[in-house]
């Protein structure tokens, strides 16, 4: 029977580029706490989506050659394509460009508008495009915008004013009689002091410098500010409408949470709220501020290299490891860092050792001992009543630890059942009850005891590592994996005969493995220096390229240069005659590797002397990495054609 309903969010992230994984940490920590509460038995409604509109999103399409809308739906893909590569279960996805939301806010406007809630005036003050708000000079950081640092443009603008003003004290009184609305605390504290006693002032909610968002209908010079469009996503989601909503509607909202960034609280627990309150709309019952993931202790950034992506730390670890790390990793209320080393600990100890190693022992065991089937679990000792309890008091912490968003608490309940479970075999030594035929009752029984163990942490790790869960029950051959199955022991049937024993996790060589990564942090950075460069290199005509003689030339001799240890001198067959030329590649290439092949020469080039060499022409080559050059090479044309 359903406990009840559960409508849960996360914030719909911006369509401006690809999300990186701390993007991405906020799905995973959603789809977990969906998931348990499924588990638990509740009729669970888990909504996230894309924000789509804004000037930000308009100058980069532009600057892309493309129309907003091709640009969005690209990059709602790719963030469509990221949920479900991380095994996500949300029942819908909401694009704030779909037809039905956009009409829904067109009438949330007017709605507003219509009882004076809405009203129009006109606003001055420093507007910062990235972050799409204005902020009066006080506000500024340095003269710069306070939140990103961008540069901030004077502007004045016709616009449309929500009156917080008018529901300040309303929302002060909501969130101090309803001490579970802003979490955690730490977050309520905040909002309350720092924003709104100081006094709320009227929010402008129309645009008219851009045209990318939804027009105001009765006034189509002003396209309605992206937050309102936003934050409507989660009652337009399930169908609400200001002139009668859908079931939908009336069974899930409230929400039960939403789950969103330290960043955006102040959005979701101040705009938000009185938005439904002028709108007659009960309020979310919670609102979790979550941290942030960064990287180690240095920011991602394209052009240091490091910026990580789920798809390709999914690609390297598997989606469930990755699940694993971010929510066993990530504190509840300060921010986490990721790194590659941590994972690679985290894996190898956790799921490689405590609970690949566990599930692969006992599995094995029973095959050895058994031929895969127990044949009764019919002794009890006081080992086994304490082990059965400690196996049994991970689920009310569990439980505990997702009420209060305390997600890593919830990882590691569960994996201490695993610890304790191999504690277990090391208790009862399996291996010597098997020495003697007079205790196979007595080994079937701790065995058992382990089967039954192990289904229900992989029923606990559902939430997790729904996939890995899945093996587990797969491996053991027990079907059993509701929540009430978990609630006592002894649901593994006997007789079940066992898979075999694969292994789970294989243990990961990290010092091969860092390498690996640190190579392809460099090569991403060159690549994304080489990026940059080519987007600022100045244009030149094609007259000043003609200006530059580019050969085929053949290497007839190469030596080294004594003084120079860079050097290499070539003597080199322009299709005319030979020349000389100093070049600076001796670290990459041996003479001997040289002679014979045919390269491409700036042949017009002055003659400059190098440590006493007179050059005559330069040979091209290429910067592979910052630490690797290598020479063009060219094959199959006759030396002096021309390079053109
Ligand atoms: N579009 C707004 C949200 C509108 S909700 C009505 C937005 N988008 S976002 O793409 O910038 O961020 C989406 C979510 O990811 C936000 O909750 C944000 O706080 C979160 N994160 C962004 N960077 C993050 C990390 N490095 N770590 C964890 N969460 C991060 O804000």
């Amino acid at each position: 029977m359903s406990k009840g309903k559960y409508y849960i969010t996360t914030a719909i992230a911006y369509t401006s580029k690809k999300p990186h994984i701390g993007n991405s940490y906020e799905i995973v920590l959603t789809d977990a706490i969906a998931r348990f509460k499924r588990l638990q038995g509740y009729d669970v409604f888990f909504c996230t989506g894309t924000d789509e509109h804004g000037q930000k999103i308009e100058e980069q399409a532009k600057a892309e050659g493309i129309t907003p809308k091709q640009h969005v739906d690209k990059i709602a893909g790719e963030i469509k394509d990221i949920c479900d590569n991380l095994n996500t279960t949300y029942d819908h996805f909401i694009r704030t460009t779909d037809d039905y939301h956009e009409n829904a806010v067109q009438k949330i406007f007017k709605k507003l508008y219509e009882q004076g809630d809405i009203y129009k005036s006109s606003y001055e003050g420093h507007y910062c495009v990235p972050c799409e708000s204005f902020f009066t000079e006080s506000q500024l950081k340095d003269g710069k915008c306070p939140d990103c640092g961008s540069e901030v443009k004077l502007a004045k603008e016709e616009a449309y004013f929500l009156k917080l003003s008018k529901y300040q004290k309303q929302l002060e009184e909501h969130i101090e009689n309803n001490p579970d609305f802003i979490y955690p605390e730490s977050r309520k504290k905040e909002m309350l002091n720092n924003f709104i006693k100081p006094g709320l002032q009227d929010l402008c909610v129309s645009r008219t410098s851009f045209k990318w968002g939804i027009p105001v209908t009765f006034d189509d010079k002003h396209v309605i500010y992206v937050w309102i469009d936003a934050l409507s996503n989660y009652i337009t989601a399930l169908g609400y409408d200001p002139d009668g909503s859908t079931e939908k509607y009336n069974k899930y909202w409230p929400a039960d949470v939403h789950i969103v960034g330290k960043d955006i609280i102040r959005f979701h627990t101040i705009y938000w709220p009185i938005m439904l309150m002028a709108l007659g709309e009960p309020l979310p019952k919670q609102v979790y501020g979550h941290p942030w993931l960064l990287f180690g202790t240095d920011k991602m950034s394209k052009s240091k290299g490091n910026v990580i992506y789920a798809d390709e730390l999914t690609a390297r670890f598997g989606v469930d490891a990755v699940r694993y790390y971010l929510l066993s990793e990530m504190p509840h209320a300060t921010d986490g860092s990721i790194s590659y080393e941590t994972i690679i600990e985290r894996y190898n100890s956790d799921l490689a050792n405590t609970l690949g190693n566990l599930v692969n022992r006992t599995v094995a065991m029973i095959n050895k001992y058994f031929g895969g089937t127990l044949t009764n679990n019919t002794t009890c000792d006081e080992i086994d009543t304490s082990f059965k309890e400690d196996i049994l008091s991970a689920l009310p912490v569990m439980e505990k630890a997702f009420d209060d968003f305390r997600i890593a608490d919830a990882v590691e309940a569960v994996i201490g059942s695993a610890k304790r479970s191999n504690k277990y075999i090391d208790e009862t030594a399996p291996w010597a009850l098997a020495k003697d035929e007079a205790n196979k009752d007595r080994l079937s029984t701790v065995l058992y005891n382990l089967v039954e163990a192990i289904r229900i942490i992989a029923v606990e790790l559902t939430p997790f590592m729904p996939d890995t869960a899945k093996a587990i029950l797969t491996q053991i051959n027990c079907t059993a994996d509701t929540y009430d199955s978990i609630l006592s022991f002894g649901h593994a049937p006997l007789c079940n005969k066992v898979g075999e024993a694969t292994p789970l996790f294989n243990r990961i060589d990290a010092a091969v493995m860092l390498s690996e990564i640190e190579k392809e942090i460099k090569e991403k950075a060159v690549a994304a220096q080489n990026a940059a460069e080519i987007a600022g290199v100045a244009k030149i005509g094609i007259e000043d390229f003609a200006k530059v003689d580019l050969r085929v030339a053949e290497i007839v001799n190469c030596e080294p240069v004594k003084k120079a240890k860079k050097l290499l001198k070539l003597t080199v067959f322009d299709g005319n005659s030979n020349r000389t030329v100093a070049s600076g590649i001796a670290k990459w290439y041996k003479p001997d590797e040289l002679i014979g092949k045919k390269i491409i020469l700036v042949s017009n080039l002055k003659p400059a002397v190098l440590c006493g060499i007179e050059s005559q022409g330069m040979i091209l080559a290429a910067d592979c990495s910052e630490d690797d050059v290598k020479v063009i090479f060219v094959d199959g044309i006759p030396a002096g054609a021309k390079v053109r």
